[in-house]
Order: C-alpha cells, then structure tokens, then sequence
C-alpha cells in the first residue's frame, strides 16, 4: 500500500466531512450544504462512503477524496494535505533518515531563533527610549497602532552585537545566528556580527504565518533603502509574497489577488480595508510567486511601478534582461514572461496604470476610494503592453508599424487560447491597419518546444519500483490516459482543441479519480513536461507513482496522427466515465429529493441530469462521429438515453 492508500484506508470520508459540514444520512449516502460556496436552498454536498468521495453538485461542481476536501478546505496544496492527514492517520511519511532528522531539527532551530528576534524588534519599536526616532517615523508613513500590532513592526538597535547579546543569551548559538541570516559574518569568519542596525524591521512570513526573514528599512537615505535577510534555508525572497499570510482569506473572498512591490504597500493597502492585496518585494515575479497566489485565486492584478511594468524604455527591450547596479535585485518584468505563465497557470493577469511617480502606498493614502477605483480597471495583461508599446507612436509611419508588430506578435504568440490569440491578431490589425494576413506570417504559435523524446526518456533513470499494488480497473481508464499524455506532453493541446469543438470543458485534474493521478496531470497542465519537470515538482510521496505510470505507460507511438487518435480516444472516454459517475450520483439525489418531497431540488436535479446528458450526446459524436458509423453512434445514444 502507498502512504496515500495507507492514509485513506485509516480515515473515513464521512467523519472527516461532517467536522465541517452537517450530514444527514439518506440511503448508503450522506447529504450537506457544500461548505466551499455559499448556501443554495438546495443541498448540493453529497459524500459517498463506498467510494470514500465527495461531490458538489452546485457552484463547485468538483469534488473528489479526504485529499481534496482538506486541500479545498484549507487553500493547501497536496504536501499540506498530506501532512495534515499524515499526522491524523498516525502515518509516519517515510521515517526520517538521520541527515533529514537532522535539518528538521535545524529549521526548527532557526525558526525559533527567527520568531524571537522578531519579538525581540517588536519590543524595542514600542518601547525602547532609543526607538523614539523610528515611532515618530511610522506615525509620520501614516501606519496606526494596530497595524504595527498587525504587522509586528520592530526597532533594530543602531548596534553592532545587541540582537546578538539577547539570542545568544537565550541559548541560540552564533552558527545557529548566522545561519538564520540574523548575523552578518567577515569573510574570514572571525566576527559575527547583527545584520539589522538602526532600521526599522518589517517581519516577512511564509503562508502559514510563521517568520522567515526580515526587511529592514533605513531611516533618512542611507543606503540601501530596504536591506533584507539573504537566501537561508527558510527564506528564498523569490518563493514569497510579503503579506501573503495576512492576505489569503481575503484573496479567496475577493476572487483576486493584488500584487504591489513593497512593503510599504501592503502595509497601506490592510490599513485601509484591502486585504487582498500582497508585495513580490521589488524582485521580478517568479512562477513561484504566481503558483503561490494561484492556490486561491485565479485573477492577479499587478500594481506595480510604471517604470518596472510598463514604461516603453523597459518595453522596447522586451527581450533583454535588465539589471540595476544599486539595489540588491533585478526588477526584470518580462511581459512575455507573464504572458506564458498565464497560459500554462490558466491565470487571468492584469496590470493597473498606476499614475507617474506614485505607489499605491501614496495613492491609498491620498484618496482609498481612488485606489479601488483603478484596481477596478486593471486590462489584460497583452492589451496592457499593446497601449504601452504604442502610446505617443505615429502609427501611420511604416517603420513604426513594423516596429509595433515586432515587438508585440511575440507577445500574442504567447497567448494560450486560440480564440483569445485571434482576437488580439485583429485588434493589433486593425491598430496598424495592416492586413492581418501579413501579421500571421510572423506569427509563430505557442507551445511546447519540440524536444527529443528519446533524450527525455532517457533522462529518468528507471528506479526500483517501490509500489508494486495492483492498479485496480475501475483507475485503469486513468492510468492508461495519463500514461499516454506523459509519454507525449505535446498531445494535451490536441485534446483540448478536440474538446474545445465539442463544447466540452478542457480536461482537468478533476477527470481524475485517484489524488496521485490528479496531481500529475496538474503538473503537465502547469508546463511540467520532462521527467525531470515532472520529478521536481511533484512530493517526493508521489514519486513511486509517478515510476509505476511510466512503467505502466504504453509503448510511443511513432505515427503522429495514430498517437493522437489514441490521446484523444482515452481522454474521451475518461470525461464519459466521469460524466456517467454524475448521473448515477444525480439520479441517487433525485431518489432523495423525492423521499424529502422537495420539488425544487427535484427540478435543478433534473437540470443537470439533462445538461449532463447533452455533454455524452456531444462527446459521443467526437467518439464516433468521423467513422462515420451511423449505426454504432446511433446505438451509442441509444444507450445514453436509457442509461
Ligand atoms: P521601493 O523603493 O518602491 O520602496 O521598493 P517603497 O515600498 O515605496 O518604500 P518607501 O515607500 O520608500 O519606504 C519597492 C520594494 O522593493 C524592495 C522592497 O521590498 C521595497 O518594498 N527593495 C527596495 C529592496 O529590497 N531593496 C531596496 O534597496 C529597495
Ligand atoms: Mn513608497
């Protein structure tokens, strides 16, 4: 048995579920209000205890194993999960070795080391005589009482050993201080020495809330501005978002994410009532970042400068990377970039027009209202580059048209829906007033870059494989249509084009039975598409799965056009399986909405029962439309019909 197997075979579904959610029981099942959206007058949460699954038939319309629930419960990903229900199982997930025993207890020490410096700051600001200078300038940056609470703002000492002396003197070792980015250290070694003198500290903390590293700003002009705490085993400046932990619920509330570039920001932005809002601290944004927001919403609004976003002296030079000598960062803004993301994170990306010369910390502190205002008209993100890139431009001047479309057809190409891509090739068409023929020819489409699938499978060293169970046959049709899309990543947008014809909704984690599978294709889906891709961003606890499928997985097909026939066949046929669970569950609710005499609930049942319905109808004609097999299809609905 996998941990994961192991880990659902000791928790029942229906005793996890109904910690959250008012069960009643009706026939094998248990009926609820979904607790993921608001409530309807009709229960729409329906757990299944012979599958161990679960179902929102309303507003989620997914559902899924514990794994799920907890993952949607709580805006975790699966290592949270997996931890959580680790501990409750009383799995151990794979004993520690002695080296990982080890760093465990190391982070831990920092993290301690790390929470008692920030009280320690936090004291000094409130209350050390020497931090009057530094009260005076929070009150003067407009920043209240609670928000220093809120924060935990702090005072470092203008001194070289203070923070040293008091975490020294509560047991943490130099080493310990040093390693935490608390002490800066001579490269000779010889003396250690406190990082943070005379600034006021700005704690930066990881999701969960828990300090990982310090922004320290300076007061008057001293240089640099904001000195931060380096790379450490806790803190990786790229993987955060200041503000994040603070922000979450409302990001999940809201439906978007606001991203500005500091601290400052955010701090303004929670005073005043916008709580979605969080800081990439002056860095380029990652994908990291973006995942990281990705988790609770899927609209992200960026604020941030015009001079690192969007003024043209940045854009002319899309493609060259920019450095700046005198921060301890690269504000690179890659408009490109985003644009990729946004396609493979399936995000929506809009960027705010922020007035010349201010930041939103300005703006919100000048007028709230105004603030609001102008998140409210954020514009995608191409559209965005598009005005940028042609504001104050002659456009009737040839050279400057053929400028404009060098810069931004790239830019389009990036774009991942065809429909989307079409529409902003017009739009940029009819701003050039060229043919949109003549910008086609330059345009190359997205996607996966070719790349030799010898050399990729090759790469993954065929390793022992650890899980030998067998795969059961109702997650067949799962492993098989995995499998295949993980030898051929390329054949994912061949599906969902066949799918998008269909009307049908692109295939998605949710078509996946089992938690593992779901995991990987989420990882194709995010541009994971290696075996080393897929190996690093999966938990190391999905590996031995990750191993069966590709031992599992069925020979390449060298025909292009047969490989794709056959992706598309096992994709069609799991989104059949999936839709057929539906109606079984549905009919098993409108046996309950009966009993209950309920006759609205009876109708939406009906509804959807009949929307389903129409979605075997359409995939069936993909199924066995272009055989031109009128008798098989025929037979086919048939059987649909009366199912
Ligand atoms: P800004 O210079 O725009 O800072 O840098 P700000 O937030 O407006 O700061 P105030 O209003 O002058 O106090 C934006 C962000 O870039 C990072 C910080 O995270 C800062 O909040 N930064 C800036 C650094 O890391 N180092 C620096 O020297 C400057
Ligand atoms: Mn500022």
């Amino acid at each position: 048995m996998s941990v994961v197997e192991e880990i659902k075979s000791r928790i029942d579904i229906v005793d996890l579920v109904g910690e959250t959610v008012k069960l009643r029981k009706s026939g094998r099942n248990f009926i609820g209000f979904c607790p993921f959206h608001p409530n309807t007058r009709t229960p729409s949460f329906v757990v299944f205890p012979e599958t161990q699954g679960w179902h929102c038939f309303g507003a989620c319309s997914t559902g899924g194993d514990i794994f799920n629930f907890i993952m949607k419960r709580e805006g975790w990903e699966f290592r949270e999960a997996l931890q959580y229900l680790a501990a409750r199982a009383g799995v151990e997930l794979h004993p520690p070795s002695p080296a990982e025993a080890a760093r465990a207890e190391t982070t831990g020490r920092l993290r301690e080391a790390l929470t008692a410096e920030a009280t320690y700051y936090n004291h000094l600001l409130l209350q050390a005589p020497e931090a009057a200078h530094a009260r005076e300038y929070v009150a003067k940056r407009g920043l209240h009482a609670e928000t220093v609470e809120r924060f935990q703002l702090g005072y470092a000492l203008d001194s070289w050993d203070a923070a040293r002396n008091y975490l020294t003197g509560k047991g943490f070792q130099v080493e310990e201080l040093v390693e935490a980015g608390l002490l800066s250290q001579r490269e000779d070694g010889s003396a250690a020495f406190d990082r943070f003198r005379g600034r006021l500290i700005i704690p930066i903390r990881d999701v969960q809330g828990q300090v990982i590293g310090f922004g320290a700003r300076a007061f008057g002009d001293a240089q640099p501005k904001y000195l931060n705490s380096p790379q450490t085993p806790l803190f990786d400046k790229s993987a955060t978002l200041f503000g994040l932990d603070l922000a979450r619920r409302a990001i999940h509330e809201a439906g978007q994410a606001v991203i500005v570039e500091g601290y400052m920001d955010v701090m303004q932005a929670h005073q005043a009532g916008f709580a979605n809002v969080v800081a990439q601290m002056g860095t380029a944004l990652t994908e990291a970042q973006l995942r990281l927001l990705k988790r609770y919403t899927h609209r992200l609004i960026l604020a941030l400068d015009p001079d690192v976003a969007g003024a043209s002296a940045t854009l002319r030079g899309l493609d060259v990377a920019r450095t700046t000598l005198d921060r301890d960062w690269q504000p690179v803004f890659d408009p490109r970039g985003l644009v990729r993301f946004e396609g493979r994170l399936q995000a929506d990306i809009r960027v705010v027009r922020l007035p010349a010369g201010q930041d939103p910390d300005d703006l919100i502190r000048a007028d709230p209202a105004a603030w609001a205002q102008l998140v409210q008209t954020a514009e995608p993100i191409v559209d965005y580059v598009i005005g940028a890139l042609t504001a104050g431009q002659d456009l009737d001047d040839p050279k400057v048209k053929a400028e404009v479309a060098r810069q931004v057809l790239p830019l389009i190409g990036e774009v991942a829906d065809p429909v989307e891509r079409g529409a902003y090739l017009q739009r940029l068409a009819r701003m050039l007033r060229v043919e949109e023929r003549n910008l086609l020819q330059n345009l190359r489409p997205a996607g996966p870059p070719r790349r030799s699938r010898a050399a990729a499978e090759a790469a993954v060293t065929p390793a022992p494989v650890t899980d030998t169970s067998p795969t059961r046959p109702a997650e067949r049709v799962d492993a098989y249509c995995l499998a295949v899309l993980l030898r051929t990543p390329a054949l994912i947008a061949a599906v969902d084009q066949a799918f998008r014809r269909a009307q049908l909704d692109l295939l998605a984690p949710d078509d996946f039975n089992l938690i593992e599978h779901r995991e990987v294709f989420q990882a194709l889906r995010a541009g994971a598409t290696t075996p080393e891709a897929l190996w690093d961003h999966l938990d190391p606890t999905l590996h031995p799965h990750l191993e069966k499928l590709w031992a599992e997985a069925p020979a390449t097909i060298a025909d292009d056009e047969k490989a794709a026939r056959d992706a598309l066949a096992a994709a069609l046929r799991l989104r059949e399986r999936r839709l057929r669970a539906r109606l079984e569950e549905l009919r098993f609710l409108q046996e309950d909405a009966s009993a209950q005499n309920d006759r609205e609930a009876l109708r939406e049942y009906h509804e959807m029962t009949q929307s389903i319905s129409a979605m075997l109808l359409r995939l069936a004609r993909v199924q066995y439309g272009r055989s031109g097999d009128r008798l098989g299809e025929a037979d086919r609905l048939n059987r649909i019909e009366t199912n």
